[in-house]
């Protein structure tokens, strides 16, 4: 048999690294079959005078072997806790940062949204269109410059093919697809050959508008710019009308809003006239009709035409085109809560 000293060390220096250990440690000292338990079925072959003491030095041993269990079996716990919870790959991430929408997009959204309430329907098309869509059946003339290839982007190859430099192509589509009564909105990116600067780009972004039915009237296009505008800039926002000319309408007219940063009074974001233009509009000339085969003498419409990226740039005062095409992302954040 060992001595209790022996017995002692041993528990003192028993490693226990893993649950294999522990459990080894345990059917050694602890269990039935354990040296200390043999111990005590020693007591009956001691000296009875001797018992007492003998018993207690067992007591004591196998105390001290409880305690080291104890102990190994708590740190081995926490270690294992410490694992499982590092290897949790459920837990969330807090750092992730949201992308947003970008601010043209975000203004295509809500010139539509507006259309849509008074019943406008969305119409998309084609960016690589052809010479009748864009030109002929709009009424351009054979020697108009948008005709010439400082203007537009034209295909070598093809001289009937080109890239659409307004969304009036779609008035082209739609009336050739339908009858009246016909109210769409066309959001869409339109191409011309123009050098880069700060207020110009090659490529942009229009919102073309069409309303055709029996007697539709300047008065009504009038009414439908104001209530847009309104809603677009605010209540107390004015409109005026401008006499110009584009080949599809006639009359034709460029709208200006009053300047909603200075209420009319004069400041740099309206160059101290008071008002800044935004649209150009007009009653579509009975020849598109007739070119997409609508009766003229039944029906009549207006029609409209606004830029996304001028609208953007005075909703939200910036000064440099560019700035919506390069995206960076320094930029674009400063739109995040104008998603919502
Ligand atoms: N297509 C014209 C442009 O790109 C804008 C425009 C003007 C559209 C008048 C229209 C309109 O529908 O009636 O400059």
């Amino acid at each position: 048999m060992k001595s209790f000293e022996e017995l002692r060390k041993e528990i003192e220096n028993f490693q226990i690294e893993n649950a294999d250990a522990l459990e080894a440690f345990r059917l050694q000292f602890l269990s039935k079959k354990s040296e200390i338990q043999s111990m005590f079925n020693e007591i009956r072959n001691i000296p009875p005078e001797e018992r007492k003491q003998f018993g207690q030095l067992i007591n004591e041993i196998k105390d001290f072997a409880n305690k080291r269990f104890d102990e190994f079996k708590s740190t081995y716990d926490n270690r294992a806790n410490a694992q499982s919870a590092v290897a949790d790959i459920t837990r969330p991430d807090t750092n992730v940062s949201l992308g947003a929408m970008h601010p043209i997009s975000i203004m295509m959204d809500q010139v539509r949204r507006i259309f849509e309430d008074i019943g406008f329907s969305t119409v998309t098309g084609p960016d690589i269109e052809d010479d009748w869509h864009v030109f002929t059946a709009l009424n351009f003339a054979e020697e108009h410059p948008a005709r010439d290839m400082q203007d537009t982007f034209f295909i070598e190859l093809h001289p009937d093919i080109l890239l659409r430099t307004h969304t009036s192509s779609l008035q082209v589509r739609t009336m050739e697809a339908q009858q009246p009564p016909i109210r769409v909105i066309c959001p869409g990116r339109v191409f011309r050959n123009e050098a880069i600067t700060s207020r110009a780009h090659c490529i942009f972004h229009q919102v073309e508008g069409l309303y055709i039915a029996e007697n539709v009237s300047f008065a009504d296009m009038k009414q439908t710019l104001l209530y847009f505008s309104q809603r677009m800039f605010g209540p107390d926002v004015k409109i005026r009308l401008r006499p110009s000319y584009f080949p599809f309408t006639e009359p034709s007219a460029e709208m200006d809003i009053s300047c909603y940063i200075c209420g009319g009074e004069g400041c740099n974001l309206c160059k101290h006239t008071g008002w800044v233009e935004i649209l150009g509009c007009g009653m579509v000339d009975p020849n598109v009709l007739e070119n997409c085969g609508i009766d003229s003498k039944k029906y009549s419409g207006f029609a409209f035409g606004l830029g996304i990226e001028r609208m953007t740039m005075l909703k939200y005062k910036t000064n440099d085109i560019r700035l919506y095409f390069e995206n960076d992302v320094r930029f674009l954040e400063q739109f995040k809560s104008a998603t919502k």
